[in-house]
């Protein structure tokens, strides 16, 4: 399973891509507008900073203005991915670009139905939004497992990308699940590394070492 960063910060990325793990990442208005600087800059940066694919969204209101703003989108960079809702129009336009041969990330999915219509459109990418699922009292892994269950009995290609993670089980979840993608921000990402016997561990090996050190001055100077 891939690890991507649910962001628009170029330092939250450049942090985790030092990390040599960072598999891609996505964005959606929401995060730009966090950024509160020029999208077409933002993304820009994200495409180069990247090697991975990276999901940019559209956010016309029609069909035929999502196809304009998906060939922009598309044309940005080879690992750039358009973002298109669950919609009629977003279907409509997903179709329509991937005919051109655009790669499409479908988002905003919360239902197996939804994620059926995302790969007959072809989509490269279906996002499930877990957490979002979760927060309306309802079972957002149980609509992961599901999503995974019928692409595999119907051997659709579109990848299933777990998407609004909250918790490092999240992740571990999704990975059992059998999900492609795992999409998550910043501060998930960095409790993914985050162990107490790690710490403790690496002060207890740092102090013997230390008096290992202090040992061999000891039998140096004698
Ligand atoms: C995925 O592509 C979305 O940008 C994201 O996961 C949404 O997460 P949220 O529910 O935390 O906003």
């Amino acid at each position: 399973m891939k690890l991507f960063l649910d962001t628009a910060s170029i330092e939250e990325i450049r942090e985790i891509n030092r990390w040599g793990v960072l598999g891609g990442v996505t964005t959606n208005p929401s995060l730009l507008q966090k950024e509160a600087a020029e999208p077409d800059k933002v993304w820009r940066q994200i495409l180069e900073e990247v090697a991975g694919d990276v999901s940019l969204e559209v956010t016309a209101p029609d069909a035929d203005e999502m196809v304009a703003q998906g060939r922009t989108l598309a044309a940005m960079g080879p690992n750039a991915v358009v973002k298109v809702p669950m919609t009629p129009d977003g279907l409509e336009a997903g179709t329509r670009l991937v005919s051109e041969g655009v790669r499409i990330n479908v988002t905003l999915v919360f239902s197996p139905a939804q994620a059926i219509l995302a790969a007959e459109a072809g989509a490269y990418i279906v996002s499930p939004f877990l957490g979002r699922v979760d927060d309306v009292a309802s079972d957002g892994m149980a609509l992961l497992r599901s999503i995974c269950d019928i692409y595999a009995v119907q051997g659709y290609e579109t990848k299933v990308l777990a998407a609004s993670l909250r918790h490092p089980m999240h992740v571990v979840e999704s990975a059992h699940a059998g999900a492609d993608i795992a999409t998550m921000p910043f501060e998930v990402f960095t409790k993914l590394v985050k162990h107490p016997l790690t710490d403790i561990g690496m002060e207890r090996f740092q102090a013997d070492w230390e008096k290992l050190q202090h040992q061999l001055e000891g039998e140096a100077s004698t």
